[in-house]
């Protein structure tokens, strides 16, 4: 009998082994299917042929592709807050906030805010950050037991790890890998990020923002795509690139390929850490502010005012949420995503204004630049 216990649990040892195994497998073969195509469609001369002519404006990404991204998860989000029974206890207390919603429910504030935002941009709520309400549409269809429930809507998807990001506010991940100073997967990451950084880097150019302005430093520059975009647009310039090192490795390899190394350095350092060279006539954070709380942006906005010339620029890019109302639905959904990865969020321009001006940045303007994104510029004063 025991022999036979010990034979079915060797098997089942055996087989659980071989099937993780496998995934794993699937998973590498995944990923670095996604690294050689990356790398075999980046090049100049495709490059040249769809941007030849120097003034023109690029495209903004197709709606229906944002949209895709967005709509899937905002369902998720609607129905694990029904799940949850916050759709429930915000309608029983019309009037509500955020802070309340997120102390009954024992989460953190700042997710909940970013969940908040969601909804209401998703036409679920009423109100922001307080005096929230559900909207009657949600109340027809929402509630399972409503005679008109849109029984179409997938089941709620609760992991324990959402729950623990709720409660705790802090996320795993990549966060946690850069606050040691370590570019994680790097070789995945930049190939996600460059989608919306080499064509953002295109339409930055195109904005006339940086116009004369040669000497830029862009800080957590990733691997390399608004650096090479701006170097190909614009041959008098000279770039700097600090970034954590497993990416300036890969930064080295984009700037290579595309022929423009020689007017991009790389520097591999934790942005916190180290000296950050000066004397620019810009500094750029893209994608960057959204990824770090209050302090730490502050932080780096003080930081990029030393590194500045007088005169200089500092241009921060960033999907905004509007100011007056909830959403854009994308930059809603996003402001989750960084919520509940990055222990961050998105801003309304207003609130990039603020801290810019704190760091002592003047002529504070936003400038919208290609699809949701926007630059919201300051400038060092000339004396001071
Ligand atoms: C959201 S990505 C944006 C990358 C790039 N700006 C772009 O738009 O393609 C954030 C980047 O910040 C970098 N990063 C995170 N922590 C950092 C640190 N302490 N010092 C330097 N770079 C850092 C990561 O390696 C990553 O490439």
């Amino acid at each position: 009998m025991i022999p036979l216990a010990i034979g079915s649990f060797v098997t089942l040892l055996a087989l659980g082994l071989f099937r993780l195994t496998r995934q794993w497998l699937a998973e590498r073969r995944r990923r670095q299917r996604i690294e050689r195509e990356f790398w075999a469609r980046q090049s100049r001369d495709a490059v040249t042929r769809l941007v030849s002519d120097a003034a023109a404006a690029i495209p903004a990404p197709l709606e229906v592709l944002q949209q895709h991204a967005a709509v899937s998860s905002t369902v998720q989000a609607i129905v694990v807050a029904r799940e949850l029974g916050m759709l429930r206890f915000i309608d029983d207390r019309p009037g509500t906030t955020a802070d309340e919603l997120a102390a009954h429910f024992g989460f953190v504030e700042r997710p909940v805010r970013a969940w908040v935002e969601l909804l209401a941009a998703a036409g679920v709520l009423e109100g922001r950050d307080h005096g929230l309400a559900l909207t009657e549409a949600a109340r027809f269809y929402l509630y399972p037991d409503s005679p008109f429930f849109d029984s179409s809507l997938p089941a709620a998807s609760i992991s324990r790890s959402l729950l623990h990001t709720l409660r705790s506010g802090s996320a795993g991940g990549s966060k946690a890998k850069w606050s040691e100073g370590s570019a994680h997967h790097a070789a995945l990451w930049g190939p996600a990020m460059h989608r919306f950084s080499f064509p953002l880097g295109f339409a930055l150019d195109a904005s006339g923002l940086l116009a004369g302005r040669r000497a830029i430093l862009d800080v957590a520059g990733g691997i390399g795509s608004m650096c090479v975009a701006l170097a190909l647009r614009d041959l008098s310039r000279q770039l700097t690139l600090l970034e954590l090192p497993g990416s300036v490795d890969l930064a080295r390899q984009l700037t290579d390929r595309y022929g423009v190394a020689d007017r991009v350095r790389c520097i591999g350092g934790d942005m916190f850490q180290v000296a950050w060279p000066g004397g620019f006539d810009a500094v750029l954070f893209t994608n960057i502010f959204h990824d770090w709380n209050d302090e730490r942006c502050l932080e780096l906005a003080r930081r990029a005012y030393a590194s500045l010339k007088p005169g200089g620029l500092v241009l921060v890019q960033e999907a905004l949420l509007d100011e007056d109302r909830p959403g854009p639905l994308w930059t809603a959904h996003f402001s989750l995503m960084m919520a509940l990865d990055m222990e961050a969020r998105q801003f309304r321009p207003s609130q990039l204004r603020d801290l810019l001006a704190e760091a002592g940045f003047v002529d504070l303007r936003v400038m919208p630049l290609l699809g949701y994104n926007s630059s919201v510029v300051g400038a060092r004063p000339l004396t001071g």
